[in-house]
C-alpha cells in the first residue's frame, strides 16, 4: 500500500490504475480512524478494483472554537488499519496542498444544507462539498463511499454530485456502533467515563421511536418526543436538535407515511455527537 501526500504521486497513480482499466474508488476521511471508517473501506474495497482512502482534516469546515486544533492525528495506526482493510493507497495532504496560494473557489450547496447541523455549523457544509470536488478532481474516483453516520453530509455530497455532474457514484454505508449502541465516532474518545455512560441513550432514544413506528405511530411529533424523553433526565446530555426530516430533501416531515430521517445532534458535556435512524414505518 503506497501512502503519499503528494498530489502528483496520488494523481498519477491512480490514472495509470485507469489507463489498465481498473476501477477506482475513495473513500474521503479526517483520520482517527475507527471500525465505522473501516466498513467504508471495504465498502469500496468490494465495488471497486483500486481503493484511496484520503486522510485530511479539513480546517475549511470547522468553524473558530470548534476543535480542529485537536481533533485526533492517529496517522501510522490508521495505515495499518486501512491496510489490512484492502485499500491500495493513503493520500495525506497537508493544507497548502488541498489549497494552494491562490485557491478562490468554492462549492456552495444550498437548501439542504441549512436546516439541521447546517443551522448550527455556519459555513460547514461549504467545508465539506468544497473539500470533497477538490479530491474528487485529484482523485477522479468512479465511486466515494460516504457514512450514513452523517446523514446530511451524504445528502449534500449526493446534490453536489448530481448538479455538478461529477459522475462519481456516491455509495452510503450503514451506521456501525459499539457494542451497547452508540455510534462509533472519532469524537467519542473526548467523553469522560460519565458522559459515555449516559451517551449510549441518544442510540436508545433513537431506537425507541423506531419501535413507536413499528407499533404503528407515524405522528412524527410523538416520535421525536420519544427519543427527547430518554435522554431527558441524563444529566451530562444537552440535545442541540431532533428532527425527522425526508431522508432525501432534508425537510421536516409531519406524518411518517413513507421512510423518514430521525437525525439528531446531543452534547455529552462538550462534545457534539450526531446520530440518525431511517424509520421505516412499513417495517
Ligand atoms: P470523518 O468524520 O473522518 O468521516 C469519514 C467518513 O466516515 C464519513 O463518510 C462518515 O460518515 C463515515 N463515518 C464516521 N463514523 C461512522 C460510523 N460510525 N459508521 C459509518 N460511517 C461512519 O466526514 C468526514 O470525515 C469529513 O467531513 C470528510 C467527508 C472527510 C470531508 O472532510
Amino acid at each position: 500500500m503506497i501512502v503519499t501526500d503528494s498530489e502528483k504521486t496520488i494523481s498519477a497513480l491512480c490514472s495509470d490504475w485507469r489507463a489498465e482499466g481498473l476501477s477506482v474508488g475513495l473513500v474521503p476521511t479526517m483520520g482517527a480512524l475507527h471500525r465505522g471508517h473501516l466498513s467504508l473501506v471495504k465498502t469500496a474495497v468490494a465495488s471497486v478494483d483500486r481503493v484511496v482512502v484520503s486522510i485530511f482534516v479539513n480546517p475549511t469546515q470547522f468553524a473558530a472554537g470548534e476543535d480542529l486544533d485537536r481533533y485526533p492525528r492517529t496517522l501510522q495506526q490508521d495505515c495499518e488499519q486501512v491496510k489490512k482493510a484492502g485499500a491500495c493507497a493513503v493520500f495525506t495532504p497537508d493544507t497548502v496542498t488541498v489549497y494552494p496560494e491562490g485557491f478562490s473557489s468554492e462549492v456552495r450547496v444550498s437548501g439542504i444544507t441549512e436546516g439541521l447541523c447546517g443551522a448550527y455549523r455556519p459555513g460547514h457544509f461549504d467545508g465539506v462539498s468544497t473539500v470533497c470536488a477538490v479530491l474528487f478532481g485529484i482523485v477522479k474516483p468512479e465511486v466515494a463511499v460516504f457514512g450514513m453516520k452523517d446523514a446530511q453530509q451524504l445528502a449534500v455530497i449526493r446534490r453536489m454530485v448530481s448538479d455538478l455532474r461529477m459522475g462519481v457514484d456516491i455509495v452510503a454505508a450503514p451506521i456501525v456502533r459499539e457494542a451497547d449502541g452508540l455510534a462509533m465516532s472519532s469524537r467519542n474518545r473526548y467523553l469522560s467515563v460519565e458522559e459515555r455512560g449516559q451517551a449510549v441513550l441518544i442510540n436508545t432514544g433513537l431506537e425507541k421511536a423506531v419501535s413507536l413506528c413499528r407499533g404503528g405511530e407515524k405522528n412524527c411529533a410523538v416520535l421525536k418526543e420519544a427519543f427527547l424523553q430518554t435522554v431527558s433526565n441524563a444529566s451530562k446530555l444537552r440535545v442541540q436538535y431532533a428532527e425527522i426530516v425526508d431522508p432525501d430533501t432534508l425537510l421536516q416531515v409531519e406524518t411518517a407515511e413513507k421512510t423518514v430521517l430521525l437525525a439528531v445532534a446531543v452534547f455529552a458535556g462538550k462534545t457534539r455527537l450526531i446520530d440518525n435512524v431511517l424509520i421505516r414505518p412499513e417495517v
